[in-house]
């Protein structure tokens, strides 16, 4: 792609070389020809087949006719799956430090990855030390950072995923207490009350459908639920949840669904945060980075087959 270093003064149009995109699974909602979640939220419309699709990413500014960017900039922000993004007056662009710490970072851990997890467990969940968490897709982007934000907080965390290798990492070295293949379970709601025999305080939920189900019949009373994601219906609508309402009513368990965009006033107390675990070694940032912009859709698919371990990046080029 033949690129202009130049804009017309005045557009406020930013062009950006991309580096690094976020391959993520609520954009498979926005590339069907109907979902409920498209309407919810302007950050979640549909796009339909030819149109380029924005994503979040970290790019380096080629030109400018806006006067807050100039070129060299390292951005963050709304930018494209592609090799570069032209960005228009109003979208969502920041300028960043970044803070001696690797580009990609700002994609998962210090990005919407990790303040998803840090709103989730920390304002939906409200974790007490000692309490049970459980977390599904616990090896995935979200879910490995809320088992590791729940084990330094001083509760007790179990996490569930798709395949033995996961597993391990999970237990051995992102210091889970517990974890399992739910594959290889027959019976979620026997399997859960193995791990959880006196029940669960916090399920946090990347998935839905019958783990959901599981999770509630072994809540205890007060239990809550962070409803963060369905990605099991994401691919089969028949795979849709159906909790036990009794459950729900006798055991006064909070179900509360929730959208990141909605925790930007706790981002630079997430940011401290995450930095301050990084820097002592407390929290590792796990990533499984593509190279190449042809990488993407290989990338995005896998996510809906368990291929990635921890956040899903491609990057498109070097700084
Ligand atoms: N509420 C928000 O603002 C917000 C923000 C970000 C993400 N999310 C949601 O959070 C969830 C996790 O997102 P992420 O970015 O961290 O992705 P991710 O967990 O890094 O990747 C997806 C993982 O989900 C698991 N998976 C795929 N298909 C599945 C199925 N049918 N049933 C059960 N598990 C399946 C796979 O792991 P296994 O090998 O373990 O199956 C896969 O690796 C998604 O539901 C996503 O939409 C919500």
């Amino acid at each position: 792609m033949e690129v202009t270093n130049r804009v017309e003064p005045g557009t406020n149009v930013v062009i950006v070389k991309n580096l690094y995109v976020s391959i993520d699974p609520y954009q498979v909602n926005r590339m069907k020809s109907f979902s409920s979640s498209q309407s919810a939220t302007k950050n979640a419309v549909g796009v339909n087949p030819g149109e380029g699709i924005d994503a979040h990413g970290v790019g380096k500014v080629v030109a400018s006719g806006n006067t807050e960017f100039e070129k060299g900039d390292l951005i963050v922000g709304l930018i494209s799956w592609g090799d570069y993004t032209v960005v228009k007056p109003g979208v969502l662009l920041r300028k960043f430090d970044p803070l001696g710490l690797p580009l990609s970072y700002q994609v998962g851990i210090l990005g919407f990855s990790g303040l998803t997890a840090y709103a989730g467990l920390f304002d939906i969940c409200k974790p007490k030390k000692g309490e049970k968490v459980f977390v599904s897709a616990a090896s995935g982007s979200v879910g490995n950072l809320v088992g590791q934000y729940a084990k330094l907080f001083g509760c007790y965390v179990v996490g569930s995923a798709g395949n033995n290798e996961k597993v391990a990492l999970l237990k051995e070295k992102l210091g889970f207490d517990d974890a399992f293949n739910y594959k290889e379970e027959t019976d979620l709601k026997a399997t859960l009350k193995r791990y959880f025999p006196d029940g669960i305080d916090i399920y946090f939920d990347n998935v839905g459908a019958e783990m959901l189900d599981a999770a509630v019949a072994n809540m205890k009373a007060f239990g809550r639920v962070a409803a963060c994601g369905v990605i099991s219906e994401y691919t089969d609508v028949r795979k849709r949840a159906a909790p036990n309402m009794l459950d729900v009513v006798y055991k006064r368990i909070k179900i509360e669904g929730f959208l990141v965009v909605d925790y930007m006033n706790v981002y630079q107390d997430f940011l401290r945060t995450t930095c301050d675990h990084l820097r002592n070694g407390e929290i590792q940032a796990l990533e499984d980075i593509s190279n190449g912009v042809e990488s993407i859709p290989s990338a995005f698919a896998g996510l809906f087959c368990g291929d990635n371990i921890g956040k899903k990046i491609v990057q498109i080029a070097q700084e």
